[in-house]
């Protein structure tokens, strides 16, 4: 599908975005012509362990509170998702590998699921109704955040499930270290933790020579205080512009685009 036209379908639709993550599993109705909450979002603490079972309790728990009739919902996850199967767990648990949460998830909710990696989630709302909107060429999205989640565009179509936090930096890979988890654990100070980023940035730059990259995740909020430190990047940087709602909406979207809805 190719994204940044904005929502283009006939129905004022409203879909259920649901976003995984390491910390919480966050969700509310979508308001897919405006690309935002329609409602406020619930939010519940991720379990750990991060189990599939304890997991998906929490997402029915999420949904429940809305009292959503049985009408499509969509699903991040931080890991590669192919036809609803999660096939890597780097920030949950391992038993998590080969597990089809669009099928289980269904069968939960007795609706259909949707299910997409969290960062492309995050990147195909931005590029439809945040940072890059519009925007033509190469386009990199990245989310920074427990681990590091990559979203590639070019002229707004989608590469899914790049991984590009797990690059080789330094010996390491890339997420362990410029993740904002990583900056957290070792108390780095911004401009430490934005070299980091940078030389990361370089890296991509050299592979991918993007137009432009979207730094999202929850310390896209404090942008200002990183994005004017990095330096000798040719392409531009924008702060993702949704914050932490980007995975919300882009499930939303994924789920109407699979139900014909939009687009
Ligand atoms: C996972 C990605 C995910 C990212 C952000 C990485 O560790 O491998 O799939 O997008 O974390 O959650």
């Amino acid at each position: 599908m190719t994204y940044g036209q904005g929502a283009t379908g006939a129905s004022a639709a409203t879909v259920f975005g649901i976003d995984i993550g390491g910390s919480g599993i966050k969700g509310a109705p979508v308001d897919l012509h405006r690309g935002e909450l329609a409602e406020e979002r619930h939010k519940v603490l991720t379990p750990h362990p991060s189990t599939p079972n304890a997991v998906l309790d929490g997402v029915v728990e999420v949904v429940r509170h809305f009292d959503w009739p049985g009408r499509p919902v969509g699903v991040t996850f931080p890991g590669v998702v192919k036809s609803g199967v999660t096939l890597t767990a780097a920030n949950v648990d391992k038993s998590w590998i080969g597990t089809d949460l669009a099928a289980r998830l269904g069968e939960r909710l007795g609706c259909p699921v949707t299910v997409l990696n969290d960062a492309d989630a995050a990147g195909v709302a931005e590029v439809t109704f945040g940072a890059a909107r519009g925007a033509k060429g190469t386009v990199i999205v990245l989310t920074l955040g427990t681990g590091i989640g990559s979203a590639v565009f070019t002229d707004g179509h989608l590469l899914t499930n790049t991984e590009l936090g797990h690059l080789e930096l330094d010996g390491h890979e890339a997420e362990k270290r410029a993740s904002t988890k990583v900056k957290d654990d070792h108390e780095l100070s911004w401009s430490h933790w934005a070299r980091r980023v940078e030389k990361y940035l370089h890296h991509l730059e050299m592979l991918f020579s993007p137009e432009l990259f979207v730094l999202g995740g929850g310390v896209s909020r404090k942008a200002d205080k990183f994005v004017p430190l990095i330096e000798g990047v040719r392409a531009e940087i924008v702060p993702a512009q949704l914050k932490n709602n980007a995975g919300i909406v882009g499930a939303a979207m994924a789920a109407a685009a699979a139900a014909g809805d939009v687009g």
